[in-house]
């Protein structure tokens, strides 16, 4: 990254992240991420599969989450396993399996995964519907379409329809929607070299626009009574409570929630409700960002947004 934007980038998660900036930085440009898996119970009990990976030679740490293993030591790429290829196991940081875990789906849904490839959080949604109930995964990248769909067959998430498309042009509701939009990954820059050196503030704009317009179009989908989640692995206002903001004001039968489960919140910074001198809705600070460095995980953003009875 050249000087002046990684003077830029600090001086923004300088804002966002208060007293916690220096480290997420350090951490987000230095550090080594780490590798989590996540056990498919669709498939196999979490017991048996760390004992197949541990035996295979990983050493594996376990996480607030039951089925989600950090892994400190493995014999290769887990990509490449046996367990990846039978469907047992998905390598996924821990802070992206957040959103599924937080929109907390009720069989039979229906969920709408409306930017779901390649289907981390889509199989993800599967397992914790047990495999019942129906999961609507949509993408418009026909290349991320076959990702998607090879995870969901790889995974057995029958559960799972698979959706070529425009999510903006969807016409059925859902009282469950997952919203995880494109977006500059600021949150990934200790793995992903690509989102790092193409940083620019200009940039953020282009993906708030683009979150803006999938934000306006999902939200109308869900009933009265309907959860929404919002999450991007961004840390920019701008991607995140302005395009929250801008989407639904002050409309009152909108409610954004505080849903972080009490082992997060020590890894967790609320959401803004000031920004450049302008104020915006006081329940985002119920929405919030996820400390990288405190979580050892990918920075995020997450709001769980209600549509209230
Ligand atoms: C951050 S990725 C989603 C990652 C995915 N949720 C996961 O956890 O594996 C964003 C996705 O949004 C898709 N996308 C962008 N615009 C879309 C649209 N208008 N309708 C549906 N999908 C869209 C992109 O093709 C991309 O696959």
């Amino acid at each position: 990254m050249k000087p002046g934007r990684l003077r830029a980038f600090r001086e923004r998660l300088e804002l966002v992240l208060g007293d916690r900036a220096e480290d997420a930085f350090r951490y987000l440009l230095e550090g080594r991420p780490p590798t989590y898996v996540r056990v498919n119970t669709l498939k196999a009990d979490v017991e048996s599969v760390v004992e197949s990976l541990e035996r295979a030679g990983a050493r594996l740490e376990e996480t607030p989450l039951p089925y989600a293993f950090r892994v400190l030591e493995a014999p290769g790429p887990l990509g490449s396993s046996l367990e990846h290829v039978a469907g047992l196991i998905y390598v996924q940081d821990l802070a992206s399996m957040l959103p599924p875990e937080l929109l907390s789906p009720e069989p039979p849904g229906p969920v709408i995964d409306a930017c779901a490839a390649p289907g981390s959080k889509t199989t993800q949604l599967a397992q914790l519907m047990e495999g019942r109930g129906v999961i609507l995964a949509v993408d418009v990248d026909p290349r991320r379409v076959r990702s998607l769909a090879h995870n969901v067959e790889r995974m057995g998430a029958v559960n799972v329809i698979v959706a070529r498309g425009d999510v903006t042009r969807l016409r059925v509701g859902a009282p469950y929607v997952l919203l995880d939009p494109p977006c500059t990954g600021e949150g990934t820059f200790h793995r992903d070299p690509h989102a790092r050196e193409t940083w620019t503030p200009r940039k953020v704009r282009r993906f708030a626009r683009k979150q803006e317009r999938l934000l306006r179009a999902v939200v109308r989908l869900l009933p009265p009574g309907g959860r929404l989640v919002y999450s991007t692995c961004t840390l920019s206002p701008e991607e995140n409570e302005l395009v929250i903001h801008r989407v639904l004001g002050e409309d009152e039968r909108f409610r954004i929630v505080d849903a972080r489960p009490r082992w997060l919140r020590p890894h967790t910074v609320p959401g803004l409700t000031e920004w450049e001198g302008r104020e915006l809705r006081r329940d985002l600070r119920n929405a919030f960002r996820v400390d990288p460095a405190s979580l050892r995980s990918d920075g995020f953003f997450i709001a769980v947004i209600e549509r209230v009875p």
